[in-house]
């Protein structure tokens, strides 16, 4: 695997991701999905490291994935839950990421509610001139890049199998529909599928969708289009993601009713007409089933990769965890 051209010590965004770095996540995810179809699904990569989800905010698939990733591994894991850890008794979260630490975490996978967070630990760990790598599982609105990388790497390798890669997605057209404004799954796929020749619309009622996305269009000309009804989204989409409306990031009363979000934003098959014949339809999860997805399209696996998204997520967590771990060995 391709670890020796990796120099990348932290993943905290997309931001700067360059097309290599892309392909080379995307060709190590594809060998250790083939290592998880063995009957032992488990390499030694990472023996004897250690590596700590320092998760502040929930998680079900995110966190699993996680552990099941640096399990297969070979990795030593450490879970850390905010609600029955010492913050409660006011440990701050600097103080609980240097503790880890001297307990010889060599990787911390960390979520927060706030965005930063990733990026603060990052920086103190660099300043303590300590080889320990900080992967971002999501920051607040920020960003998501396991989740935005994951996602690429199902789209690429239903294009391709075997050898899944950015290129593949040239002049494909993808739709994201739903709560753009609160998703740092968004903003991180907004960078990742940006990154090579294809349309990525995006579709939300405009509380959802500020202003401020369609100016980020045009910075990314003939790219990126934003539209506030779904129909003109979704004409010959190949693909369409489709998010939760994040109600626990809203700060007001953003729509008039759930009836009403799923009835003009809510993806079901007769909206699906609109689309490619073989269109796909991707969710990161958790799904509220009936509001942006209708719970039979969800289940209809003619058209749902929901459930690949999560098996996907396992291999890209393992290539992540292997290219930043696999420099500290030596
Ligand atoms: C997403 C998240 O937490 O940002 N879920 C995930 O990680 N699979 C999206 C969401 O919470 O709606």
């Amino acid at each position: 695997m391709p670890a020796s051209t990796w120099s990348r010590q932290h993943i905290l965004s997309l931001a700067d991701f360059t097309t290599t770095e892309y392909n080379t996540v995307l060709q190590t995810a594809a060998s250790f999905r083939e290592v998880l179809s063995r009957r032992t699904k488990k390499v030694p990569s990472l023996q004897g490291q250690v590596v700590a989800n320092l998760f502040f905010e929930p998680s079900t698939r995110t966190r699993s994935s996680f552990e099941i990733a640096a399990k297969r591994l070979s990795a030593d894991t450490l879970n850390f839950a905010s609600s029955t850890s010492s913050m409660t008794k006011g440990e701050t979260i600097l103080d609980t990421a240097k503790t880890y630490l001297a307990m010889g975490t060599d990787i911390m996978v960390i979520r927060h509610q706030q965005a930063g967070v990733p990026q603060a630990i990052a920086q103190e760990m660099d300043r303590l001139e300590v080889k320990v790598s900080v992967l971002n599982a999501g920051d607040g609105q920020h960003e998501h890049p396991s989740q935005g990388l994951l996602d690429l790497f199902t789209i690429c390798s239903l294009l391709d199998p075997n050898n899944p890669r950015l290129d593949l997605l040239k002049g494909k057209k993808i739709a994201i529909v739903g709560d753009i404004l609160h998703s740092r799954v968004a903003r991180s796929n907004i960078w990742s599928l940006t990154a090579t020749d294809l349309e990525l619309h995006l579709a939300a009622p405009p509380t959802l969708l500020p202003k401020l996305f369609a100016e980020c269009g045009q910075d990314r000309p003939g790219k990126l289009f934003v539209h506030w009804n779904l129909e003109s989204a979704l004409e010959d989409a190949d693909f369409v993601m489709t998010l939760r409306l994040q109600k626990e990031r809203m700060t007001a009363h953003l729509l008039p009713s759930l009836r009403e979000y799923h009835h003009y934003f809510g993806i079901t098959r007769s909206k699906l007409e609109l689309c490619k014949s073989n269109v796909k339809v991707l969710h990161p999860g958790p799904v509220n089933r009936g509001v942006e997805i209708s719970s039979d399209l969800m289940d209809d696996l003619e058209f749902s990769l929901i459930q690949n998204q999560v098996t996907s997520g396992v291999a890209v967590r393992m290539a992540l965890l292997y290219l930043i771990g696999s420099g500290k060995t030596s």
